[in-house]
């Protein structure tokens, strides 16, 4: 299996360019069933995440091609095929955004139910009560949701009981082709959510309170095609803003959205990295004095992402003093703890808060993690540590972050893949 190599103590200085948002292109590559129509879309990141997806959507009769700019072209005449399988749902949780565009535009639907995973249980309940509060009935059988609405789905007054992102895309697309008004309230509030409502209206829907969280849906009989940009990735201008900041460097951000980071950055620039939104993106530098302790809590949007949390974490390893890292998404979101501690970093976990006391240095060392985020944290600690650090299951990297060691070596880096 591949590993990245690092050789870290490098401040980092160049310009990144922040790659459309994995976590808007999957949903709205999902939305393209809706509508028997193409649908293009552009900048979207390459990405084994997309890759994947593109795999599920051929199964379904998509027939899509690319080009190397990330511009998609999708296009789905008939659906050939409704069942999502366990293989492909297993791989890519967001697999079950499949379900709601599926059940409107087919009025049936079996897809695999995704199962925990390395950051915790994961539950898919909010999606299977919203679609049957709009008339699905819905079966669990064999590890599959068997979903049907033979008389077509309705609209229908729903309160999700969590704040979700995925419940709420699946209802979202559910609802644009239902029969008269749905309601979502508690609706999730991110960025990506508000890109695929720029999407679905694009495409015809008719959505009302984009941004809030609470979404009027009133469906129509069909949708068109639609050409739409996904959005800049917003996890991405994170992940690299903290290794300015981790390695004392300056590093301009090329496309970042300042207005979706807003709550990232707060802490960030709280931990002395200065920021500055400027008309081509954004720069981030910290010149000399170290990293203060920040304490940070992972939210909804406008929250504190906890796709940032184990990169804050990285960050507030070598900080002067202790910061409390609280995580109140995932109940089981810090496995990069022990790896980070394996770099000399000194971190207790007490439920679901972290405390993290600073040290002057992080030493390199053999780590691996089980997820994006906290791979790419090991990667941001491996870039501020001494001597070498090997990050091991790389692929977690490969599913979210386009050209990772590019990006970096190309700010001065040192930093290789190995193949194995
Ligand atoms: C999305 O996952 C993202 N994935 C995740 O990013 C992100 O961490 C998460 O939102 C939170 O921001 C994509 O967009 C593809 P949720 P999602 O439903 O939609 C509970 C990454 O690293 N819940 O908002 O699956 C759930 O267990 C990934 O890029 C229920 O209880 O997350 C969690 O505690 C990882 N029942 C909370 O809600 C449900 O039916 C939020 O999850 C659904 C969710």
């Amino acid at each position: 299996m591949d590993s990245i190599l690092i050789r870290g103590g490098k401040p980092l200085n160049g310009t990144i360019t922040i790659s459309g948002a994995k976590n808007a292109a999957l949903p709205l590559m999902v939305a393209t069933l809706l509508t028997d129509e193409p649908v293009i879309l552009s900048n979207v990141p390459d990405l084994m995440d997309i890759a994947t997806m593109t795999a599920l959507l051929r199964g379904h009769g998509t027939v899509a091609t690319h080009q190397a700019d990330g511009t998609w072209h999708l296009h789905t005449p008939d659906i050939t095929s409704t069942t999502a399988h366990y293989d492909i749902v297993r791989k890519m949780r967001a697999s079950v955004l499949v379900l709601g565009p599926l059940l409107a535009r087919e009025r049936q639907a079996t897809v695999s139910l995704p199962g925990g995973c390395a950051i915790g249980t994961r539950p898919v309940n909010i999606h299977i009560e919203g679609l049957a509060a709009m008339g699905a009935q819905i079966e669990i059988e064999g590890g599959y949701m068997k979903a049907v609405a033979p008389q077509g789905l309705k609209g229908a007054k729903i309160n999700m009981s969590t704040v979700s992102v995925g419940a709420t895309e699946n209802l979202l697309t559910a609802a644009v082709l239902a029969d008269g008004t749905t309601v979502l309230e508690n609706a999730a509030r991110e960025p990506e959510i508000a890109d695929l409502i720029d999407l679905l209206v694009a495409m015809g829907a008719e959505i009302e309170g984009r941004g809030t969280d609470r979404l009027t849906v009133h469906g129509k009989d069909r949708l068109h095609g639609a050409s739409h940009r996904v959005l800049p990735d917003r996890i991405e201008t994170g992940t690299f803003a903290v290794a300015a900041a981790i390695t004392g460097g300056d590093i301009l951000l090329a496309g970042a959205d300042p207005e979706t980071v807003e709550a990232i950055m707060e802490p960030i620039s709280r931990a002395g990295a200065t920021i500055d939104n400027l008309p081509e993106g954004i720069r981030v530098r910290r010149n000399g004095a170290g990293i203060l302790g920040v304490d940070v809590m992972t939210q909804p949007y406008p929250g504190f992402p906890t796709d940032m949390q184990a990169q804050i974490m990285a960050l507030m390893s070598i900080s002067h003093g202790a910061a409390m890292i609280t995580e109140t998404i995932f109940e089981n979101r810090f496995m990069h703890v022990p790896e980070l501690g394996r770099m000399g970093a000194n971190i207790n976990v007490h439920g679901g808060s972290a405390l993290v006391r600073g040290v002057p240095k992080l030493k390199g060392a053999p780590v691996m993690a089980t997820d994006l985020r906290a791979s790419v944290s090991l990667v941001l600690a491996g870039l501020a540590a001494e001597g070498e650090t090997r990050v091991n299951r790389v692929y977690h990297l490969d599913r979210g972050y386009e050209r990772l060691e590019a990006k970096l070596v190309a700010c001065g880096a040192d930093v290789e893949r190995v193949r194995e």
